[in-house]
């Protein structure tokens, strides 16, 4: 938790019900209208990161890219896209994982880190972890390092940011 979790907490909206019954659903667009909020959470971020260099900041398709881009803009490394299936031009490299219902799957372009490169996995929110833990280790396979994997949001409840603990990465959140 960051020292502007409680602040973060209080500005994100739960949606009851949505996308279907018994979902609470964490809303961050009223913290991302909110300007001093979104600098406080890209500061978040910013403070815990600055001193780890980071080469290349991976931000998961597509809340993730939210945060993603302005982190990797102040920390001065590299950007990557973490996409959807399918999105992705050039040769890619891609992992499946189970879904509440179903499967999904992520990719990563091949040429996306240098063998060692210092990585810092971002999205929104961690449920069952299984988005986070996917992009992981899809980074680990080209050779990159994790750092750390980081989400505004996570939801302890689910046990998804153990799961990621448990596969041997290091979890950070803003807020639980
Ligand atoms: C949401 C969220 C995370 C993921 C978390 O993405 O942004 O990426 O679910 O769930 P998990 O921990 O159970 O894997 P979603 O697929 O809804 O996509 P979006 O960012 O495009 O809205
Ligand atoms: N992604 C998966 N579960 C979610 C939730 N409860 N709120 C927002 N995004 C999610």
């Amino acid at each position: 938790m960051s020292i502007y979790g409680d602040y973060i907490k209080s500005v994100i909206r739960t949606v009851p019900d949505w996308p279907q019954s018994g979902v609470n659903f964490r809303d961050i667009t009223p913290l991302l209208q909110n300007s001093a909020a979104f600098r406080k959470l890209i500061d978040s971020f910013v403070h815990r990161y600055q001193e780890m260099d980071i080469d290349a900041v991976a931000a998961i398709d597509a809340r993730g890219f939210i945060v993603g881009a302005p982190l990797a803009y102040e920390l001065g490394c590299s950007f990557v896209p973490v996409r959807k299936k399918g999105k992705l031009p050039f040769k890619t490299i891609s992992e499946t994982y189970t879904l509440e219902y179903g499967e999904a799957e992520v990719e990563l372009h091949s040429d996306a880190f240098r063998e060692g490169d210092r990585i810092l996995v971002v999205d929104d929110l961690i449920a069952t972890g299984g988005t986070m833990l996917a992009a992981a280790k899809l980074i680990t396979r080209t050779g990159g390092h994790v750092v750390e994997t980081a989400a505004i949001v996570d939801l302890p409840d689910l046990s998804g940011s153990q799961r990621i603990r448990d596969a041997g990465y290091s979890v950070f959140s803003v807020c639980s």
